[in-house]
């Protein structure tokens, strides 16, 4: 195989709309995958491809795991669709409670849905339910972060804070954000940074701007990650803890990059010693194997829905979707945190990102560098832009990188690398010195 369009005609080509895609570009010089199996990708011209941000921060135990391939094939023959409404099949059950044996203590009520982005749709919907519930219905606004990445829904593009991904949407939710936590003299910060905890205190005049009786949730990623990885600056994501537990307010962490495992803890609640109200999880769930997301909560809010006088043959929530707790990612699930625990690959995480987080600050003197940060297996690279193109840089080293046969993640002014949890020292060691080749290159 030697043709990169891997005989697709334009045709075939043009008729599917990528998402998050340059379709133009793409279109004229395709990156197809053919295959994929532990670190590595095959392209259609036979490449090997090392696979440096773990499919989209999905993959973490590496791709063509025999155990979910197994898990999957036996459930399609078995059960291969229940209906989610009003019917139940084990598999959701049993891994409903295998995802609260990775969650903080409290938080064991797991609502499924099909993506990230669903799953915070779900948590911002129950946040508001849940205050009206309690005789509270005027709580309901919904609080964000700048630079927050939270999905792509409504709700998701109202809470999140990159502009790119609302301004062309028009309206969206009333909500309001926090400042984010990209500090200029934060720079090159190995792990958490030691400066601004203190702009949690933006909930605070949140609050005397609107009154908490009018504030239903605050959502932040632990570590923001589309934006180009930011771990929270050390005491923050406290702070907002206490700001909101005085307040009565619910704080939800956005777990769809953090959960199972990327920043060696079960999540970053885990890592950075935070307990929220809710968390939303995705990606590393199925290991990427299949859709799925989830919502979980902690009891309190799931009781006060089932504490009603309601008659018993009634709905206590109006929400769910056809494909909640789909038997067949269900059972992959369940497969892919089996692998996680018994490869014991979440220490293996914390051991390796010692190494990760040495190596990828060798970058620090490279052309354009302006920052790079780095959490557990993630690291974001900040590139001086291009007057006035602040996209164009990270494309370019990205472009140079797939040639040498590397896949990198460049969104904005950042590259992004999600390194797959089973990743070996060498492969750090090569992706690192690919990177400095190619920043050299595009300088
Ligand atoms: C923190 C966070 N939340 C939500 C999402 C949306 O997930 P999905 O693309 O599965 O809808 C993402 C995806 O990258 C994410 O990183």
């Amino acid at each position: 195989m030697s043709d990169k369009f891997a005989g697709l005609t334009q045709s075939q080509l043009d008729a599917h709309w990528m998402p998050f895609t340059a379709n133009r570009q793409f279109k004229k010089d395709p990156r197809i995958l053919s295959a994929a199996d532990g670190c590595y990708y095959t392209d259609a011209q036979g490449r090997q491809v090392f696979d440096g941000l773990s499919g989209l921060w999905t993959c973490g135990l590496g791709h063509n795991i025999p155990e979910i391939t197994e898990a999957v094939s036996n459930q399609l023959k078995e059960l291969d669709y229940s209906p989610a409404f009003q019917f139940g099949h084990t598999k959701s059950f049993q891994f409903a409670e295998r995802i609260t044996q990775f969650m903080p203590d409290g938080l064991n009520r797991v609502f499924f849905t099909n993506s990230g982005s669903e799953a915070v749709e779900t948590s911002l919907k129950i946040a508001r339910a849940y205050w009206r519930q309690k005789g509270q219905p005027s709580k309901t606004r919904l609080i964000g972060r700048a630079k927050g990445y939270h999905g792509v829904n409504f709700g998701g593009i109202s809470v999140g804070g990159i502009g790119t991904n609302r301004a062309i949407f028009g309206e969206t939710l009333t909500t309001d954000h926090l400042r984010h936590t990209l500090l200029p003299e934060n720079a090159f910060s190995k792990g958490m940074p030691e400066k601004g905890a203190e702009l949690a205190d933006d909930l605070t005049e949140l609050i005397a701007l609107h009154d908490a009786s009018n504030i239903a949730a605050v959502i932040v990623e632990p570590m923001a990650g589309s934006c180009g990885v930011l771990p929270p600056p050390v005491g923050y994501l406290q702070r907002l803890r206490d700001i909101c537990t005085d307040n009565n307010i619910l704080l939800i962490f956005d777990e769809v990059i953090c959960g199972f495992g990327r920043m060696g803890a079960k999540t970053g609640s885990e890592a950075f010693n935070v307990t929220p109200d809710i968390i939303t999880l995705a990606k590393q769930i199925t290991n990427g194997a299949l859709p799925l997301g989830a919502t979980v909560f902690k009891q309190e809010i799931y009781d006060t829905f089932m504490d009603t006088d309601a008659p018993e043959y009634m709905l206590e929530l109006p929400h769910g979707y056809t494909y909640s707790a789909h038997p067949v990612p269900c059972a992959a699930g369940l497969a892919a945190l089996d692998v996680l625990e018994q490869q014991q690959l979440i220490p293996r995480v914390a051991r390796t990102a010692v190494h990760f987080e040495k190596t990828i600050h060798e970058l620090k003197d490279c052309p354009n560098v302006v920052d790079i940060r780095n959490y557990g297996l993630a690291s974001g690279i900040t590139l001086h832009p291009y007057p006035g193109e602040p996209a164009k840089r990270p494309f370019e080293v990205a472009m140079n990188m797939w040639d040498k046969g590397f896949y990198v993640r460049y969104g904005g002014d950042t590259i992004q690398l999600g390194l797959p949890f089973i990743v070996e020292e060498s492969q750090i060691d090569s992706v690192v010195s690919a990177l400095s080749e190619s920043l050299d290159e595009c300088a």
